[in-house]
């Protein structure tokens, strides 16, 4: 989960080119396990990008380096907010979705966003009464 978050913050990073804070982790479901032993292999890219929020897809591929098996265990999505010098968020480059998939990425990318930003609302609203 540690080495999700690192590279989920790395593409992050690097679109932003300024250091980001973990906003939010969907939930994380671990379809096949991680051998001790196995090659870890992340994959980061990013999906949706608001106006200081983006959303970075994380994929985990374990590997066998004896057999060779290479297994998806898991996919992941978590946002992360640019921040400024100050720590207050900053404005990130918008995203440029050229194929069909990033296309629908994005599309999935910002209703997930609508649904978080609900929830924390609805969060919010809990806490005041
Ligand atoms: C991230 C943080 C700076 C945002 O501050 P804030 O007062 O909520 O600021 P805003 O309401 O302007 O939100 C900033 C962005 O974060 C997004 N955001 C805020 N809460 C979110 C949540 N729960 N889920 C997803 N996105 C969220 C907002 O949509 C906004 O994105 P946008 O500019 O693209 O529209 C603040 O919440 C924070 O410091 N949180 C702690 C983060 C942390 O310590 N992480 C490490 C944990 S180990």
């Amino acid at each position: 989960m540690k080495l999700v978050d690192q590279a989920g913050a790395l593409a992050a990073m690097r679109h932003a080119q300024c250091r980001v804070v973990t906003v939010a982790i969907d939930q994380m479901t671990f379809h096949e396990p991680i051998r001790v032993g196995d090659l870890v292999t992340l994959n980061a890219s990013l999906t949706y990008v608001g106006r200081t929020s983006m959303e970075v897809r994380v994929e985990v591929i374990a590997e066998d380096p004896i057999i060779g098996t290479k297994t998806h265990t898991n996919t992941a999505y978590l946002v992360y907010v640019a921040l400024d010098e100050e720590g207050h968020p900053k404005p990130v480059p918008r995203l440029v979705a050229e194929t069909e998939l990033e296309q629908r990425r994005m599309e999935e990318g910002k209703r997930r966003q609508k649904y978080r930003m609900e929830q924390r609302h609805k969060e919010r609203q809990g806490v005041e009464k």
